[in-house]
């Protein structure tokens, strides 16, 4: 005979199982046509503002779990209404979270960071950001030289019908942001694993517009807004060979359309080399990972106007991606896009892309470069749930933290448990429960009876 109290768990856990299946199912159905969602949050606003020239509307800061505003001096480059932050000191937990309801959707997740005296004593904060329980952005030492280290994106499905972007405190200074964008793309775009990128991560390693006369938004490029705003860095500061630039106010065939929908103004642009001269980008990496790179080409010379008199090779750390890469005949004529791409495990910390010529010199229009990451599998449903319950009956302070995800990411679980991959079912358990020496006094309740591996209190 059972124990009526482990009926009546099983009972509590195979419903909250069945609700988390209906609901899984009725998130799926959405309408993929007329405007995409896009949420943008001035973080430690505390109104909305209308920037009327791009019609964007940041909304004021909602929907995170603790911390404060403080003003920031620093004018925001693109964004120069962002006149505040929310930081997270160590009295509001190790971890703090935004949670924002979005439909099922695929979506680029842009933050910009930044610090200032009352958040930070000016001092540069280090800590990691994760999405939906997967690590995604580590900043290290040296992040804010420049703007485009601090203002970060990556595509990710959402499918459980809010978004999760949680910082984690690495013990250097106060996590702090400035804002986060939450902007729907197509949910094919950057397909790279048939059939889905569902389970799957791209962190935008850089997104260059070869000699573009500068850095911009989706949004000043005239981009359809179903493609994220993505922004766009010119090459004149990176790394790389010497090239020249070429541009044109041409039309440019073929470039613009779903699931990518890319501003046409990336093809009217380029940077070339004359004849026999190679041309190549520098990037540092983290090693060992997989990189999806996505090259941009039209044929904008006058000179070359026909098939067989450009071609080229391409490289990455000295292994042939492309061969015999012929622009006019890949994409059927001049001033026509032709779009590349090619996933490849990189080992060393510096990716390097050559572009060799076979034929007369190099001409490329942009390149994408995304780090493939693996999506985290997540702690039960129930568990998290009930966890939560434990949360408030014991009335837990703030800076115990309990936000987010309570295994994953896996460098950054909550305070005081044990937890373990349960591989059949693809999830998470908590298996210990440690909060002596935190000072904490009050009821466990029912709820913990739902942690239904829990060997340990
Ligand atoms: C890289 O991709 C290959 C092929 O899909 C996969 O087997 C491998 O596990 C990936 N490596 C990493 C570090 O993600
Ligand atoms: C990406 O490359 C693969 C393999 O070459 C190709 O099958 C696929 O169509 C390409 N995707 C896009 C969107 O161009
Ligand atoms: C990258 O490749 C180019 C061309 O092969 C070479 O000249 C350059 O030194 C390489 N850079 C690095 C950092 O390996
Ligand atoms: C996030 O919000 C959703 C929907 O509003 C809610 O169901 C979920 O429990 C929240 N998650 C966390 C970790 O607060």
């Amino acid at each position: 005979m059972a124990h009526p109290a482990t009926t009546n768990s099983s009972n509590r856990r195979s419903l909250c199982s069945y609700l988390a299946l209906v609901l899984s199912h009725v998130i799926f159905v959405v309408a993929e046509n007329g405007e995409p969602t896009a949420i943008r949050i001035s973080c430690g606003s505390s109104h909305n503002s209308l920037i009327t020239e791009q019609s964007y509307l940041w909304l004021k800061d909602f929907g995170y779990t603790g911390g404060s505003s403080a003003p920031i001096d620093a004018k925001i480059t693109g964004a120069p209404q962002l006149t505040t932050l929310r930081y997270f000191q160590v009295s509001d937990g190790p971890e703090n979270c935004y949670n924002i309801t979005v439909p099922y959707g695929h979506y680029l997740i842009r933050f910009v960071f930044a610090y200032g005296d009352i958040d930070n004593s000016n001092r540069e904060p280090q800590f990691d950001v994760s999405l939906e329980g997967t690590l995604v952005h580590s900043l290290k030492p040296g992040w804010s030289a420049e703007f485009d280290m601090s203002c970060v994106d990556s595509l990710v499905f959402i499918n459980d019908g809010a978004a999760t972007a949680c910082f984690h405190s690495s013990g250097h200074g106060n996590p702090a942001v400035v804002s986060l964008e939450i902007l729907q793309i197509h949910n094919l775009a950057y397909e790279i694993l048939v059939p889905s990128n569902k389970y799957t991560i791209l962190k935008t390693v850089k997104r260059i517009s070869c000699s573009a006369i500068s850095s911009g938004y989706g949004a000043d490029f005239n981009a359809d807004p179903w493609g994220g705003n993505r922004r766009w860095v010119t090459d004149n500061g990176l790394t790389k060979g010497t090239s020249d630039q070429l541009r044109t106010s041409k039309s440019i065939q073929n470039c613009c359309g779903a699931p990518n929908f890319y501003p046409e103004i990336i093809y009217q642009s380029a940077s070339t080399t004359g004849i026999g001269a190679s041309l190549y980008y520098t990037f540092d990496i983290e090693p060992n990972q997989n990189y999806s790179i996505w090259l941009h080409f039209a044929e904008i010379s006058d000179v070359i106007v026909s098939k067989e008199q450009r071609v080229f090779d391409i490289l990455v750390n000295d292994r042939l991606i492309f061969t015999d890469i012929d622009i006019i005949s890949l994409a059927g004529g001049p001033f026509t896009a032709l779009v590349l791409n090619k996933t490849v495990l990189v080992e060393g910390r510096t990716l390097n892309l050559t572009f060799r010529p076979v034929q007369r010199g190099i001409l490329v229009n942009a390149v994408e470069i995304y780090q493939v990451i693996s999506m985290e599998f997540v702690t039960t449903e129930c568990e998290v749930w009930s966890l939560q319950a434990l949360k408030h009956s014991l009335g837990l302070p703030s800076r115990i933290g309990w936000n987010g995800d309570p295994c994953v990411p896996q460098e950054h679980p909550w305070n005081g448990l044990d937890c373990s991959f349960n591989v059949k079912g693809g999830s998470w358990s908590i298996v210990g429960l440690d909060l002596h020496d935190q000072g904490l006094k009050g009821q466990i309740g029912g709820a913990i009876s739902s942690l239904s591996q829990l060997r340990k209190i």
